[in-house]
């Protein structure tokens, strides 16, 4: 695993930009795995903004997110999908119908989810970009997780429905369910990207980096893979 420390948020937007450009610019038509959430937000900036200054293109990529929210749909702006068009899809050359996420809003979810895990078998991940809970979640693969899972759905931990409170107006309103990639088709990405910052990921980054490789912690899963860059700030690195 490389493990890049960053002195702010720009630093970090800039190398996560870097590892993603790479990927980006020497295959066209590549598959890249995305993630909603803060951690994010600063990478997708700055691809927004070298797209509009260097012309990245992104006109052939394509894209599959790694969750949503059960229950609520598009219109709802604390969706996934909202979020990524949002926060990207709106700001850069993609075609929509190359961009994919999981439905949170249909009757079988078991069939959704089994659908998601085809296409994410015909279409595997050049890069997965993911953030990391506090607890060490990837995805919404809370401790626990089997490590050759699948796209399932899971009951959100009340810790992880209080951290995304914050985006929503009031925690009743955080939905208790999310579908979610399984931990099995992250690790099944060629390249995995993972950014986190702030002093309240430091003991999840370290489990991740330094712990025991251990279903306890989702993330230390990435410690068996060949290709892992993971870029921090100091205070998420401050345990290392
Ligand atoms: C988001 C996702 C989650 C987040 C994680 C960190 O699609 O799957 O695993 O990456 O909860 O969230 P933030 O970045 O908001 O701290």
């Amino acid at each position: 695993m490389k493990v890049i420390v960053t002195k702010n948020a720009k630093e970090l937007a800039n190398e996560a930009l870097k590892v993603m450009l790479e990927v980006v610019k020497s295959n066209p038509s590549a598959i890249i795995g995305l993630a909603t959430g803060s951690s994010p937000i600063g990478l997708y900036k700055s691809m927004i903004a070298d797209h509009l200054e260097n012309g990245t293109s992104y006109a052939d990529i394509k894209t599959v997110n790694l969750d949503e929210y059960v229950g609520i749909d598009e219109s709802n702006d604390q969706s996934y999908i909202y979020f990524m068009k949002d926060n990207l899809f709106n700001h850069i050359n993609i075609n929509l119908d190359n961009t994919n996420l999981p439905c949170g809003k249909v009757d079988d979810m078991q069939a959704e989810c089994d659908s998601y895990t085809s296409l994410l078998n015909s279409m595997p991940q050049d890069i997965q970009l993911l953030g990391i809970g506090a607890n060490g979640h990837i995805g919404f693969n809370e401790p626990g997780t089997a490590f050759d899972s699948t796209t399932h759905i899971v009951e959100l931990e009340e810790g992880t429905r209080l951290d995304n409170a914050r985006f929503f107006a009031s925690l009743d309103d955080v939905p208790k369910y999310a579908i979610t990639m399984g931990i099995a088709n992250i690790t099944n990405a060629k390249k995995v990207l993972v950014v986190a910052n702030g002093a309240n990921k430091a003991k999840a980054v370290y489990e991740m980096v330094k712990g025991e490789v251990s279903e306890s912690c989702p993330a230390s899963v990435l410690r068996d893979h060949k290709d892992v860059v993971l870029v921090i700030d100091e205070d998420a690195a401050s345990m290392l």
